[in-house]
């Protein structure tokens, strides 16, 4: 039995997981759970999971969560989900909160040896040249949990000899909503337009990355740190179905993709029972007829620039890709707040990357102050953005 940490469980991949994790309980037993501030749906995943530990955002909740669950030990705050992680009890820890939240936990939950299920994508946008070795030196798995990641990494395990390497990973996109439409649609469109993605229920500030295309720039820099692929051999490509979720070519010509319907479920259950796979898990099966048709195209990178922006960050590294995902997390948070246009993002964040002074070999500290200092400017631009509309 794997015993397991769950933080931003009662997020769109917390809920999820405990979802396969209830499918095949005699699996898994949840050890913590940390959540921010939906404190309802916390309550009931404590009396179903009955976790030892949970942390929550606020002191507040934390308190009155303590007198209602009095076997539960409560954190909160920052420092609370590394709390959780650093637990002896804990074998895995599932990072599935949104944006830089994720970092330090997942960084504390390596030094502490647990292997690490990971959804946010953001920890390894920002900081993979540290995240990655690190698990290395800890001797740590980084198991990916995002759909495209895990289609790679599942494609790997099938196809790879010794022999016969990967060439090229080819990961596939759905286009989001606004993938047909033109762009002054796209300019105007409101945070309810840019939230119904055609595809996956997911949560706000991935569905807003989904429709811009910034998700799959940061898929892009995750794929390179996960699998250690050089970033001219990683291409992206649409695929509005999301059948296919990603593929491999090897060497020998021959390209392995990994297929299924559009699920988390699968994903999720592969990084928490790796190595093994195994069954219990409710899925549609899966119908080639009902399917039909499977379309690709090129991404349309003038009316997607986030998707250059992500690539070319990545490729010119050291300090880069920080200040793409602060910039990108601060615009993001203010278009859902309706402060600013869908295509003001791009503008934050290639204006910001413009003008940044990257470091070499960056410490956790450089990172930490680069990202502060990059939404420091990221709000002041938005002011600006405000007071000249
Ligand atoms: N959703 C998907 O299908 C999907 C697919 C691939 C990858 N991912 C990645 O997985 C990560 C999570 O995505 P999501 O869609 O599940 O996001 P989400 O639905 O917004 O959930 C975020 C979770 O984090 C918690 N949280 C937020 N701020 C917190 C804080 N300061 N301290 C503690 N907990 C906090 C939230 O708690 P409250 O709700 O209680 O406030 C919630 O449980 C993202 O990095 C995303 O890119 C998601």
């Amino acid at each position: 039995m794997k015993k397991v940490a769950i933080l931003g469980s009662t997020g769109s991949i917390g809920t999820q997981a405990l979802e396969v994790i209830s499918q095949i309980k005699d699996s898994f037993s949840v050890i913590s759970l940390g959540a921010g501030k939906n404190i309802e749906l916390l309550k009931r995943q404590i009396k179903e999971f009955c976790p030892q530990k949970v942390s929550v955002l606020d002191k507040s909740d934390a308190d009155k969560l303590s007198v209602e669950f009095p076997n539960v030990e409560f954190f909160f705050g920052e420092n609370g989900l590394e709390q959780l992680v650093t637990d002896k009890d804990v074998d895995i820890v599932l990072v599935a909160v949104s944006g830089k939240i994720g970092l330090k936990p997942t960084i504390s939950a390596i030094k502490h040896q647990k292997n690490i299920a990971l959804a946010n994508k953001e920890t390894l946008v920002m900081a993979g040249d540290i995240v990655m070795p690190l698990a290395k030196e800890y001797g740590v798995e980084i198991l990916p949990v995002d759909s495209e990641h895990s289609a790679i990494f599942q494609c790997l395990n099938t196809g790879a000899s010794s022999k016969i390497k990967p060439k090229k990973l080819i990961i596939t996109a759905s286009g989001g909503p606004f993938k047909d439409k033109p762009l002054q649609e796209i300019q105007n469109a409101t945070a309810k337009e840019a939230l119904n993605h055609p595809r996956w229920n997911m949560g706000r500030k991935i569905t807003v990355d989904s429709a811009t295309l910034m998700n799959k720039g940061l898929e892009v820099i995750e794929a390179h740190h996960l699998f250690n692929m050089d970033y001219d051999d990683i291409k992206v490509v649409i695929h509005p179905q999301s059948v296919i979720h990603s593929a491999i070519e090897y060497e020998d010509g021959s390209v392995i993709a990994q297929m299924g319907i559009p699920s988390m479920h699968i994903p999720i259950q592969y990084a928490l029972t790796y190595p093994k796979r195994i069954t219990g898990i409710e899925t549609e099966s899966f119908d080639f007829v009902k399917i039909a048709q499977l379309t690709f195209e090129a991404p349309d990178f003038e009316k997607f620039p986030a998707l250059k922006l992500a690539f070319d960050a990545g490729k010119k590294g050291r300090t880069f890709p920080t200040v793409l995902n602060a910039a990108n997390e601060e615009a993001v948070m203010s278009f859902l707040d309706g402060k600013i246009r869908l295509t003001d993002i791009n503008y934050i964040v290639e204006t910001l990357l413009n003008k940044h002074v990257p470091i070499e070999n960056a410490t956790l500290e450089d990172i930490l102050s680069i990202d502060e200092k990059t939404r420091e400017e990221a709000k002041q631009m938005i002011e600006q953005l405000l007071c000249s509309r």
